[in-house]
């Protein structure tokens, strides 16, 4: 086995989306910083209502999925195929633009805290123009792993085998193989994870203070990781909370405008015209 470094830290920018929610973008702060597969990683996270409550009205896509984490507070999705998704407390939306979706998020809480990620995840020209789709996983329907010191390892996507199990994330397979898990060590926790090599990874650490294989790792950051198959994760005394994610690189030039992701310039003006003439749903 061999232990996965870090290899670069891109700390996350504060910014706003949607009709001006405040996020922290690491992964797509600009088109230069990217890991191929995925384009995006937002977290948002506030008790303050004016920092979310004004959502994410309609709006469009083209050309990848969007895999929305909530950890703590209630969204509703809604979508021009007839979805009504609620997003509550530990659950998952998996949504495939594909060829289009018109969709919005909008906050169901006036106070509170409200936080998670939204990861962006692309897909191969092959599979751009699929049709759009829309899972909704129920927080009781992730699969979770704990360890023998209580640690906990939430499951979103992918596989991976340890001590001789295979264990199954809620979501396994498509083309770049996404792992996607949530890690809450226990104070003093480690574990040691399968990641296998042919998959670009990073780390983000949101809570807490962890490091990979003795290196500290900078909180609020997109810590990509350096070729090999496995992570050695430790917690400082207080505990850590942070993603894991990988994936298998497509290898194919990026054009993005806005919510539009094809691969050439020609792509996202034919996208456009799509979305004037309103065709962009098929
Ligand atoms: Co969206």
């Amino acid at each position: 086995m061999k232990n996965r470094q870090i290899l670069r830290v891109i700390p996350a920018m504060e910014t706003s989306d949607g009709a001006g929610v405040r996020i922290r973008r690491s992964i797509g702060q600009s088109q230069h910083v990217r890991l191929d597969p995925f384009l995006m990683l937002d977290e948002f996270g506030s008790d303050q209502a004016a920092d979310y409550i004004a959502g994410f009205p309609s709006h469009p896509h083209r050309g990848f999925e969007t895999v929305t984490y909530m950890i703590e507070g209630h969204m509703l999705h809604e979508d021009h195929l007839g979805n009504r998704g609620d997003l509550k407390n530990g659950g998952v939306q998996w949504m495939t633009a594909g060829r289009g979706i018109i969709h919005s998020e909008m906050p169901q809480q006036e106070e509170g805290m409200m936080r998670g990620f939204q990861l962006w995840l692309n897909l191969p020209a092959a599979e751009k123009m699929k049709p759009a789709g829309y899972r909704d996983i129920q927080p009781e329907d992730i699969p979770q792993l704990t360890l023998a010191d209580g640690s906990q390892i939430k499951l979103i996507a992918g596989e991976f085998e340890r001590d001789g199990t295979q264990h199954r994330g809620a979501v396994v397979g498509g083309s770049t193989k996404p792992l996607y898990l949530d890690i809450q060590l226990q104070p003093g926790g480690t574990v040691s994870l399968p990641v296998a090599s042919e998959l670009n990874a990073m780390l983000y650490l949101y809570d807490g203070r962890a490091s990979l294989d003795g290196e500290a790792l900078q909180a609020r950051a997109a810590t990509v990781l350096a070729a090999g198959d496995q992570i050695n994760l430790a917690a400082a005394d207080g505990g850590a909370r942070l993603l894991l994610i990988a994936g298998q690189p497509i290898g194919e030039p990026v054009a993005q405008y806005g919510p539009f992701v094809m691969n050439t310039v020609a792509e996202i003006e034919q996208t456009l015209q799509d979305y004037r003439l309103g065709r962009l749903t098929g």
